[in-house]
């Protein structure tokens, strides 16, 4: 149950950083409870291997140097980069024709904390997707509310709203259960979620 300094370190930065950037009130009691609960580490697992997919060894390195152009996310990447080599990066399992025809192949999930991540549970999952440049995520959705910290360039979209850009650092949050997406434009998007959970599949 005892956490790895690595893991633990990414935790106090991710916590800092969604601190920092999130502003709807929603988000951040979501985001403080969140931390809250994590302050009792869960599982540790170290039966799966860690793995890249195709698309992190093409693109994780230059989003992850455009994200620490932002000054107050370099602490998180930086935790992040010393992380990143235990994650198993995964396909998402379901998409339809909302993706774009590229989806498969061009985006990797990373669960850090939730089911089948690095810590094991099912009440917070914390996690990240890369996306090479012109892809667009399937819609969907899930019962838990969440909390995106954005960490690139890139578009979201919530129910049937405008597609909007929040930028480096950007955050938003999505009410349990609405419909959403996200597509990079001409360089990869990166973006962490967090949410609070009751087990649902993200
Ligand atoms: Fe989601």
């Amino acid at each position: 149950m005892i956490r790895g300094d690595a893991f633990q370190s990414f935790l106090d930065a991710a916590l800092v950083a969604f601190d920092r950037h999130a502003t709807d009130i929603r988000a951040r009691n979501s985001v403080m409870q969140l931390f809250s609960q994590l302050e009792t580490p869960g599982v540790q697992r170290d039966d799966a291997p860690p793995k890249r997919l195709p698309v992190c060894e093409r693109f994780l390195a230059s989003a992850l140097e455009n994200a620490a152009t932002k000054p107050s996310l370099e602490r998180m990447i930086s935790c992040f980069r010393e992380l990143e080599p235990l994650i198993v990066w995964r396909w998402r399992s379901s998409y339809d024709s909302s993706a774009s025809d590229n989806f498969l192949m061009s985006h990797a999930n990373g669960m850090i904390v939730g089911p089948g991540g690095l810590e094991d549970r099912k009440d917070v999952w914390l996690g990240v997707t890369l996306m090479a440049p012109h892809v667009r995520y399937p819609d969907h959705d899930h019962p838990p509310e969440e909390t995106y910290l954005v960490m690139s360039e890139g578009e979201f979209k919530q129910a049937e709203g405008e597609w909007f850009a929040p930028g480096i650092g950007g955050s938003f949050y999505n009410t349990p259960g609405i419909k959403h997406a996200m597509r990079s434009g001409s360089k990869p998007l990166l973006a962490l979620w967090a949410l609070r959970a009751d087990g649902q599949s993200h």
